[in-house]
């Protein structure tokens, strides 16, 4: 990681941010240095001579009248194994789409090489469309997960990274027991946090109620706590959801009093979706700092409502934007953006014909959301939603610099729009957020890096240029080499085995934490079994195997020795580096 030190930086032109909701702040003229990867000093351009000999500068680069900065986007929001259907399979509401696609994808992450080819591939699609930081759900499993994290380090996001959970109601080759839940879970803390990287952060991820027995909750919350984690999972987001949960826990009257219980809902806590909860759940997950990752477009998809942004922020939440790739079809936080600004107009055209009349109230203006208040969620709500608002989100000094350069002056064919010279800047800006691409991302900087210019994404381009130099080399620094790369081979080894029989496990697996934990119903059960595929293995298999599946041959080949496996605690040694 020290192939690619920051230096020292400086630019002069114009930075645009929303340190407040709704308001564009402009610094025109101004010249920004940025020192090992924080913004050092904001001053007037006027005082680039000074800055030159203080900071002993050899350049200040000065902006293109149609370039200026705003800082990166977060989404706070994105599976990351779902990106290879993005854009596909959007035809059945929330429960069947998890079985019908969604934990079939996830699961084919098990092979290895597929799953460095494709993180790799969705890191390059997201830094593109610039999103600096985002929060990711890996898979079920360690080792992909693994490789996501070490692919997030290589090309130089920052990230907040968890590991699913799900030990019920999953088909039973996408499930794990409780206790290899919890000690993968825990193992993959380690491991992250043994790497030391600064942008990268381990998350507790139980993927949703209906998937996570209260038992589990119970111990990722104490994990969480044990380790000072994030937690990201999914709360109140849809009505199939948020049946299955009243139906298995009936004693709970919503899922935020469900998590409370389990102890999940802490200020480094994000929960997606939202859009069944109710004012008095508002106000709960506001009293724990607990912050709401709005997916609009995902919602409009899945989510059966529209997310109120502005009563949430009334009500004192947290709130940032996310893409949920893939419920979500688009990796842009730019449609992100847009998306929130168009389900603001619903819920205004949603008041306007449930009055019957055709007079436009104050009440129904509240909820509308302009792109500056877009902008503000990807950016400032998305860091407070991470606690990262000390590092990112805005130009101050003492900050990090997650920047992206901007040019609108692409013209022609060769960009999303044009430009004329009687427009103001932030007109331009305006522009690029309702109509601009990746094309007008020129630089995209993450602590003080650039990540991608142009078509190149710099830090893979320096690790190659350095690996060509080692290879290069012989002696000293080989044995050194040697020993990295049979840590990583390792790392990748597939996983050694998984439970058998899902559904069988069921009652087993029925909650021993007394006051969280009826028995579910049969019906419930019933229902959940019906959705999964009948014969997942048959349906993989007919896909063809495109990208080497020898890493799932060997795991189903495992599968077969996993007698009771839920019940066997696992020998640690298997997990190397922790
Ligand atoms: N709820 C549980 N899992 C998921 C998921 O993968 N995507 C979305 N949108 N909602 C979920
Ligand atoms: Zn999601």
């Amino acid at each position: 990681t020290t192939m690619t030190t920051a230096g020292t930086l400086a630019f002069r032109g114009t930075f645009f941010h929303t340190p407040t909701y709704g308001q564009v702040e402009a610094l025109r003229d101004t010249v920004v240095v940025v020192q090992h990867g924080r913004i050092a000093r904001i001053a007037e351009g006027n005082k680039e001579i000074a800055l030159v000999h203080e900071f002993g500068l050899s350049e200040v680069r000065r902006l293109k009248d149609t370039q200026f900065f705003i800082p990166g986007f977060i989404d706070t929001h994105v599976h990351a194994p779902q990106y290879k259907f993005t854009g596909t399979g959007t035809d059945v509401p929330l429960m069947e789409w998890l079985k019908k696609y969604t934990f079939k994808a996830e699961g084919s992450y098990r092979d290895l090489d597929a799953a460095h080819h494709r993180y790799s591939l969705l890191l390059k699609r997201f830094l593109a469309n610039g999103t600096t930081t985002a929060m990711y759900y890996g898979s079920l499993h360690l080792e992909p997960t693994v490789v996501l994290v070490d692919a997030i380090e290589r090309l130089g996001q920052r990230a907040v990274v968890g590991k699913v959970n799900m030990d019920r109601h999953s088909p039973s080759d996408y499930i794990e027991s409780t206790s290899e839940g919890l000690r993968d879970a825990e193992a993959f803390i380690r491991y992250t946090l043994h790497k030391k990287c600064s942008r990268i952060q381990p998350c507790i991820t139980p993927r949703f109620i209906p998937t996570c027995t209260p038992e589990l909750m119970k111990g990722l919350a104490s994990l969480a706590r044990q380790y000072g984690t994030h937690i990201q999972s999914h709360i109140s987001e849809c009505c199939g959801e948020v049946n299955c949960v009243r139906e298995l826990h009936p004693e709970f009257a919503s899922d935020t009093a469900l998590f409370e219980q389990a102890g999940l809902l802490t200020p480094r806590t994000v929960m997606a979706h939202g859009t069944l909860l109710s004012d008095q759940d508002l106000r709960h997950l506001a009293s724990r700092g607990t912050a709401v990752s709005h997916c609009p477009l995902s919602n409009f998809f899945f989510g059966d409502a529209c997310f109120r942004v502005n009563h949430a922020l009334s009500l004192g939440v947290k709130v940032g934007l996310g893409t949920d790739v893939a419920g979500g079809i688009s990796p842009s936080m730019l449609t992100a953006q847009r998306m929130a600004v168009v389900n603001s107009r619903c819920l205004r055209a949603h008041k306007l014909a449930q009055s019957g009349g055709t007079t436009v109230t104050a009440d129904m203006e509240v909820d509308v959301l302009g792109w500056r208040e877009a902008l503000w969620l990807a950016t400032v709500g998305g860091a407070q939603a991470l606690d990262l608002s000390h590092a990112v989100g805005t130009f101050a000094e003492g900050k990090e610099f997650d920047a992206l350069l901007v040019d609108t002056g692409l013209g022609g064919t060769c960009g999303p729009f044009d430009v004329f010279p009687d427009e103001s800047d932030e007109q331009r800006l305006e522009k690029f957020l309702q109509l601009g691409d990746d094309r007008n991302l020129a630089e995209v900087f993450v602590q003080g890096v650039c990540v991608k210019r142009g078509h190149v994404f710099e830090r893979e381009a320096a690790a190659e240029g350095q690996r060509a130099v080692e290879a290069g080399k012989q002696g000293a620094g080989d044995a050194e080499a040697a020993a990295e790369e049979e840590e990583e081979r390792r790392m990748r080894a597939p996983t050694p085995t998984e439970p058998e029989a899902a559904l069988v496990d069921l009652k087993a697996a029925t909650p021993t934490v007394p006051s969280i934990a009826p028995a579910a119903s049969s019906a419930s059960i019933a229902q959940l079994a019906a959705t999964v595929p009948a014969a997942a293995g048959e349906e993989e298999g007919a896909e063809g195997g495109e990208e080497g599946q020898e890493g799932l041959q060997e795991l189903r080949a495992g599968e077969a020795e996993a007698v009771n496996a839920s019940e066997v605690e696992p020998p640690v040694t298997k997990r190397p580096r922790l």
